[in-house]
């Protein structure tokens, strides 16, 4: 089998390791006469694996005890409204930066359950690029602040996090353990699975355990972090298989030494793409140079027309999914911790090709 390069923006692309792995246990997981498809969650080698995911994301973040990790449903999608359901008062006001798509989607969904002060808002600037940490002015008092890491559509990313007297709290999808950053500077981060940590279907949310007691008796049990945290994200059925990627997956990023050299990698990665784009009156970068994602970079060609023909040709040599998000249009390459650095240096050589003949 010939594996293509995936450039989707989620869900992405695994690590080869992990795929194997994972299939050489499928139809029996160690020697238990069945696969982890099948097993209890309640079962002593799941819970193992369960055990194992949130200590490796700790590890990895250089996090204690005094913060949980959570593994639930609903995708990322859900905690831009739990978020405010558990940590917003009723007198209360979140702070949000608006960053782009992503950001817009969480604001939107705090609004309807609470008072929220933009701080800054960048969703509309063009090149895309994410507000500067040093100019926000936050609500004094504020019950949180919530800003977006990294927005995968516009391929902007925070470089430096604002420094906050309120809890900071993060929607990570797209960047993840993609970096080495103080995680003990946020309250809550979450993120969705399916760009850096696993498959889709397993949502990771990572609180620091006092925030968790926050939730009024009017929210629902089931949507309580703290119901979650208590029952250690079996009071109901996880997603076992997605979990138990996750695992695998934090293993694999563990033993390529961590998020030092996994940073040093996507940097290198990505360094590759830009040099490529600023070399080139052809392609042009989508985001401010200084806000540039190292994990998802967007880009333009002269027309629409040559970018569907780029996205065409790319396709028909195994560079998949490099169509921009629907909403913006252009080129969009996502750059996971598992995308080989190979297919990067594929890509950079089919864009320097495609401009020598239609430049
Ligand atoms: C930054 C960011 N936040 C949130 C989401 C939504 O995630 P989900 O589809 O898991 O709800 C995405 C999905 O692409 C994303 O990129």
């Amino acid at each position: 089998m010939a594996r293509v390069f995936n450039f989707n923006a989620g869900p992405a692309v695994l690590p080869l390791e992990v795929l194997q792995e994972a299939q050489s246990q499928l139809v029996e997981y160690k020697s238990t006469g069945m696969s982890l498809l099948e097993a209890s969650h309640r079962a002593k080698d799941y819970e193992a694996i369960h055990q194992e995911a949130g200590d490796n994301i700790r590890k990895l973040l250089g996090l204690g005890d005094d913060y949980g990790v959570l593994f639930l449903g609903g995708g990322a999608s859900t905690q831009f409204a739990m978020v405010p359901m558990n940590l917003l008062g009723e007198s209360q006001t979140a702070d949000y930066t608006n960053s782009g798509a992503w950001a817009s989607k969480a604001i939107k969904e705090a609004k309807i359950l609470g008072k929220v002060n933009v701080v800054a808002d960048t969703s509309k600037d063009l090149p895309t690029r994410v507000p500067a940490s040093e100019a926000l002015k936050f609500t004094p008092g504020a019950a949180y602040v919530h800003i977006t890491s990294n927005e995968t559509i516009s391929g902007a990313q925070w470089k430096d996090f604002p420094k906050t007297e309120a809890p900071l709290v993060a929607d990570m999808s797209s960047d993840i353990l993609s970096r080495p950053f103080d995680a003990k500077r946020f309250a809550l981060i979450y993120a969705g699975a399916q760009k850096n940590l696993g498959p889709a279907g397993v949502t990771v949310v990572i609180i620091r355990k006092d925030l968790a007691e926050r939730a009024s008796e009017k929210v629902p049990v089931i949507f309580r972090y703290k119901t979650h945290l208590a029952e250690n994200s079996l009071y109901n059925t996880p997603p076992c298989f997605a979990v138990y990627m996750v695992t695998l997956v934090t293993r694999w990023i563990l033993a390529k030494g961590g998020l030092e050299p996994m940073g040093r990698l996507n940097a290198q990665k990505a360094g590759k793409v830009y040099a490529a784009i600023d070399g080139s009156k052809f392609y042009k970068g989508t985001a401010a140079k200084e806000c540039r994602s190292d994990m998802n970079i967007t880009f333009r060609l002269p027309t629409e027309a040559l970018e569907e023909a780029f996205v065409k040709e790319a396709s028909s040599k195994g560079l998949k999914g490099l169509k921009g998000h629907r909403s913006v249009g252009g080129i969009r390459a996502s750059i996971y911790n598992a995308f080989p650095a190979e297919g990067v240096d594929t890509l950079v050589a089919l864009m320097q090709e495609f401009e020598r003949r239609n430049g």
